[in-house]
């Protein structure tokens, strides 16, 4: 199955009441193993997480630290862009140049990556100085 299906199939497990704005996500680690997620919303709406979020956790789970492709699907007439904090979760677990694609459900694909994504990202060189 395509990394593209896995996020495809999560989608259908958003818990998106709220909204109604279902989205899943898969992430590849190092290891060539697919991890999913999906948003999933709560009453107290800033509590909620999205689906980007769900499969780095997932990855983050099994033992992997390093993604090396993401695809992202949502029901809407363009590829949704994830969120700014969403990109700064990609890039950390992502290089700069590590696919992304972003779908919708009717076979729009926008191709991009982590660095296109968020460029001028805050990573940990911008800290050197600082005393742990
Ligand atoms: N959402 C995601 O899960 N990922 C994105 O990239 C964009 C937005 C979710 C959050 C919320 O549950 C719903 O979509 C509407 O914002």
């Amino acid at each position: 199955m395509s990394l593209l299906d896995a996020a495809r199939e999560v989608r259908e497990r958003a818990y998106a009441p709220y909204s109604r704005f279902k989205v899943g996500a898969a992430v590849r680690g190092a290891s060539g193993a697919v991890y999913r997620g999906c948003n999933v919303e709560n009453v107290a709406y800033p509590e909620g997480t999205c689906a980007e979020a769900g499969a780095i956790a997932a990855m983050v789970a099994a033992g992997e630290t390093e993604l090396i492709e993401v695809a992202v699907i949502a029901d809407a007439p363009e590829p949704v862009p994830p969120c700014g904090g969403c990109r700064q979760k990609l890039a950390e677990f992502g290089r700069g140049a590590t696919p992304v694609l972003l779908a919708t459900t009717s076979g729009r694909t926008l191709a991009t990556t982590v660095a296109e994504l968020l460029p001028g990202r805050f990573e940990v060189a911008h800290m050197a100085g600082v005393e742990p």
